[in-house]
């Protein structure tokens, strides 16, 4: 009895999370549009106009998505002053697994991080990934069961592209984010979250074949079906109806409102989808973040790493509502409201 006591009255103490630490990883090569107009029929031009895109990352062929994840997660176990052996569990967001069936990539990661004592798996809403891997490592810390929670978002997204297809392939690249969650006694952290999902929508962004519905084969490969299909236009009207939708959900569960939002953090796929869901939640450009221009659509890493930048630069204080929200394939979404701690 006398040992439960202070270990209850910690876990009511501790009863926030909090973003402890956070790292991201770029690959350090560059692919400009010009390097585009190359490969397909298209502009420098035309993808400027179309998706704010200018530049984004390619993996070198040695890298993968676990060197990649590995590289962010490492940067936030030392922002966060976390040892791996202190982890209790890791979450890979993803879409791009190293092996598509197993192992999972997370595993993949634990073993590289040197984190024995972590518990590890993958976790697959494509773009909106880490919204959904941010939510549920915090329910792992809310409950008190957990103390550090490695969540991550990492994607080598131009390995299921058709570099042939020219209303795909300009759009997306590689990249990895990662946030350490901790308790803390603080109130904060993690104010509401809105998950969804329509199925519905499962062909408007997916990639046919490889899976169990439709194994490799040789006539799979031969039909290109191994690479990203996409019908842009029903996932941009998708986009940019969700994304406000699910914001103002979210703030709605917080008891907020849209005035009371400091920063938002939107899912980085094109700056015409921000830009229009920014204009319905009439949020001035200040308080929206983009790095679309640089880095592409990185899926699940787009918003861990927005978050490194936009705390970088100076644009996250304490005491800050910040609102990240994702949307992409599934279809799927999700935004959480986030009080930070500083
Ligand atoms: N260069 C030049 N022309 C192009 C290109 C290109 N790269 N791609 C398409 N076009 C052409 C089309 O063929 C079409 O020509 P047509 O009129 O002769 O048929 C024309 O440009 C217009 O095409 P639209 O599809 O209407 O162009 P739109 O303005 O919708 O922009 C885009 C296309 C950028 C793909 C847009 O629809 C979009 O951003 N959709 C959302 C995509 C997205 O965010 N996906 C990721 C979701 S997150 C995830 O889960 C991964």
């Amino acid at each position: 009895m006398t040992a439960l006591t202070p270990a209850l009255s910690q876990r009511e103490r501790e009863k926030y999370v909090r973003i402890a630490g956070w790292g991201k990883y770029l690959p350090e090569r560059v692919m400009p549009n010009s390097e585009l107009e190359e490969l397909v029929d298209t502009s420098d031009e035309w993808i400027r106009a179309r998706t704010g895109i200018g530049e984004r990352r390619i993996a070198a062929p040695e890298e993968t998505t676990c060197s990649l994840a590995v590289q962010a997660a490492r940067r936030a176990m030392a922002c966060a002053q976390v040892d791996p052996t202190e982890l209790d569990l890791i979450i890979v967001a993803t879409c791009t697994p190293d092996y598509s069936n197993m192992p999972a990539t997370a595993s993949l990661v634990q073993h590289a991080l040197g984190a024995t004592r972590a518990g590890a798996f993958d976790l697959n809403a494509v773009c909106s990934g880490f919204l959904y891997g941010l939510a549920t490592g915090s329910q792992f810390i809310l409950t008190g069961v957990h103390k550090a929670v490695l969540v991550i978002g990492a994607e080598v997204f131009t390995r299921i592209l058709d570099w042939q297809d020219r209303s795909t392939c300009v759009l997306f690249g590689d990249a990895a984010g990662a946030v350490v969650l901790r308790p803390t006694s603080e109130p904060g952290g993690l104010l509401s979250f809105v998950l969804g999902s329509d199925g519905s929508g499962a062909c408007s962004l997916y990639v046919p074949a490889g899976g169990s519905r439709q194994p490799a084969s040789a006539e799979t490969v031969a039909n290109r079906e191994h690479y990203v299909k996409m019908q842009g236009r029903d996932v941009f009207r998708f986009a940019t109806r969700i994304m406000p939708e699910s914001v103002l959900q979210a703030l709605d569960q917080a008891g907020l409102s849209t005035e009371d939002i400091d920063l938002l953090i939107p899912h980085q796929a094109n700056v015409r989808i921000i830009d229009a869901a920014s204009k319905r939640l009439k949020l001035a450009d200040s308080a929206v973040f983009a790095n679309v221009e640089r880095y592409g659509n990185t899926s699940a890493a787009s918003i861990p790493v927005a978050l490194c930048e936009a705390l970088e630069a100076g644009r996250v204080h304490a005491g800050d509502t910040l609102v990240m929200s994702g949307f992409g394939a599934g279809l799927s979404w999700g935004t959480a409201v986030w009080q930070w701690h500083g």
